[in-house]
Formats: C-alpha cells, sequence, structure tokens
C-alpha cells in the first residue's frame, strides 16, 4: 500500500490521519497514513529513512517545518517565502521536494468554503512569525490590493514585507508595530500570532472591523479564539477559525502527491460534527 504520513513532536493530537484516512475513503485511493514521533536531534534521519523505505509523502509539523525546508532539494516559491514546509514528496527520480499548503488552504477556505470575494480587498495580518510567512504568497496570488502585517516586534513584520516586495506582485504591502496599526476597516483580518493558543492580544482599534470585515483566526479550538471574540465585540461582520484552513492545507497535500482533489467540504462538516 502507498504510504504516507505526518512527523511532528509531539504529534499524538494531530488531526491530519482522520482528514487524509477520510480523503482516502472519499476518493477511493488505496493508501496508509500514519503518524510519526519526530525527535528533536534526529527528524533528518528519520524523515530520510521514511522515504529510503518507500514512503510516498509526509505532512510536517511543529517544530520541524523549517528543518523539512532545509532538507529537501526543491522548493516551491510559496515554500521558499513561508521558508518552511508542510509538505514532503519525491520525484520519480526520487528526489525530495518541499511545499507548503498552507496560504493555498486559507485562501480555499476563504473563498469556496466561506464565499468571500478577495479581489479587490484589503487585508491586515497580526502577526510575522512562521504562520504568518506560511500564508502570505498564496494572499498575494489571490487578487488583493493591499497587505499590511502588524507585528509586535516591527522589525519581523519589516524583513517580510521587503522579502515579499522582491516577489513579482502589484499588490502593496507595509509593515507596522502593533501601536501604530492604521485605524482603518479592512476587508480581511488574520490571526497569525501565537495567542490562539498562548498569551493575551493586544488591544486593537475597533476601526478594523466594520460588518464588511472577515475576521479569521489561522488557530481553532472549542468555541471562539480570544481574537474572534475581540472582533466579533468590535463589530466584525463574520468570525472563523482555521478548522477550515486545516482540512484545505490537507486537501492540497493530497492533491500534490494523489493528483485528485477531495471532497473537503464534506471532511470538514464532518470535522465540524465532531468538535461539537
Ligand atoms: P508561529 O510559527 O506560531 O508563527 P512564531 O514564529 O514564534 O510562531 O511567531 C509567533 C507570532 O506571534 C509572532 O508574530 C509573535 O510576535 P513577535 O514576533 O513580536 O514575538 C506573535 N505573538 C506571540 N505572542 C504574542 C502576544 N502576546 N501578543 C502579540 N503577538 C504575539
Amino acid at each position: 500500500m502507498d504510504r504516507y504520513g505526518v512527523i511532528g513532536h509531539p504529534i499524538r493530537h494531530s488531526r491530519s490521519p482522520d482528514i487524509h484516512r477520510h480523503f482516502a475513503l472519499l476518493t477511493g485511493q488505496h493508501l496508509s497514513y500514519e503518524r510519526i514521533e519526530g525527535t528533536l536531534d534526529g527528524f533528518e534521519s528519520e524523515v530520510v529513512r521514511f522515504f529510503a523505505a518507500g514512503g510516498l509523502g509526509l505532512n510536517v509539523t511543529l517544530p520541524f517545518k523549517e528543518r523539512a525546508f532545509a532538507l529537501a532539494a526543491l522548493h516551491s516559491p510559496r515554500a521558499r517565502v513561508a521558508h518552511a514546509a508542510n509538505t514532503l514528496g519525491v520525484t520519480p527520480e526520487g528526489t525530495l521536494w518541499a511545499d507548503n499548503t498552507d496560504g493555498e488552504g486559507l485562501v480555499r477556505d476563504m473563498t469556496l468554503n466561506l464565499g468571500v470575494t478577495l479581489e479587490g480587498s484589503r487585508v491586515l495580518i497580526l502577526g510575522a512569525g512562521g504562520a504568518a510567512r506560511g500564508i502570505v504568497q498564496p494572499l498575494l496570488e489571490a487578487g488583493i490590493v493591499q497587505l499590511d502585517i502588524a507585528n509586535r516586534t516591527l522589525v519581523r513584520a519589516q524583513t517580510l514585507v521587503r522579502e515579499l516586495e522582491s516577489l513579482p506582485s502589484a499588490v502593496s504591502c507595509r509593515a507596522f508595530s502593533w501601536p501604530d496599526i492604521p485605524a482603518q476597516a479592512y476587508e480581511v483580518v488574520i490571526n497569525a500570532t501565537s495567542t490562539a493558543v498562548a498569551g493575551d492580544l493586544p488591544p486593537l482599534p475597533a476601526a478594523l472591523f466594520d460588518q464588511r470585515t472577515l475576521a479569521y483566526d489561522l488557530g481553532y479550538g472549542k468555541g471562539p479564539t480570544p481574537f474572534l471574540k475581540l472582533a466579533g465585540q468590535a463589530g466584525a461582520g463574520r468570525t472563523e477559525d482555521g478548522l477550515g484552513m486545516l482540512v484545505e492545507q490537507a486537501a492540497e497535500s493530497f492533491y500534490l502527491w494523489r493528483g485528485i482533489r477531495p471532497p473537503s467540504a464534506e471532511v470538514l462538516r464532518a470535522l465540524r460534527a465532531a468538535c461539537h
């Protein structure tokens, strides 16, 4: 059977095996998908061993995404911007390639599942760490006109914006420190800080949100995240968590490996039902 898996540390809470097995069932693909507990000092050799034993693809999660990128010989443009990979595979010649499907997963969740029009919209990303890097390149290609990145540590946002400015894109990009976030309404505000799991978000101008705003948290959990609560109270017309992105980034990986798009909306509905 064709072998796939997800490697991370810790890995026991990963939902990827359920999602990919569901995809395989719905598309009639015969494959196995396992959880692999990576080790901090042995990650590279564990990946090499997996592929040497005939494995066809790996998803990579925390804390190994940067190391997965560094290990591969071939990199997609979106993985290059991310400096990180969540998907590994091998070419027919056996060369290890790295891709990052997080941003495409986010864009597909927003446009296909949530029915949001990104064309012409102004987008604010809160955070400039690994999660933000993972989503920016596909966003730039989604027809948006403005991408603002605000971060507690300004220099990280500035560095990311400088890299984006070197890409062939007509989107205007700006960096802000938290207190300087423009008090204007955006069509989309994305929380890419790690505050969904740890810590409180510093105050945000209420003017960021109006009835047309989609507030989107890359994180998810039981009930609304602190960011989504805050955005809803501040008047955001719509608040959504990152469960849809989780399923869509998996669907994009599945597509890269198998050449087939799984019915992701159906899997997302099942996952949401299981979460409530
Ligand atoms: P990840 O891979 O989850 O993005 P990361 O690369 O460590 O993790 O980045 C975490 C992001 O959340 C950063 O943008 C961080 O801001 P700094 O660059 O200033 O550290 C942001 N972050 C974490 N805790 C935060 C908090 N309490 N308030 C605001 N931003 C926070």
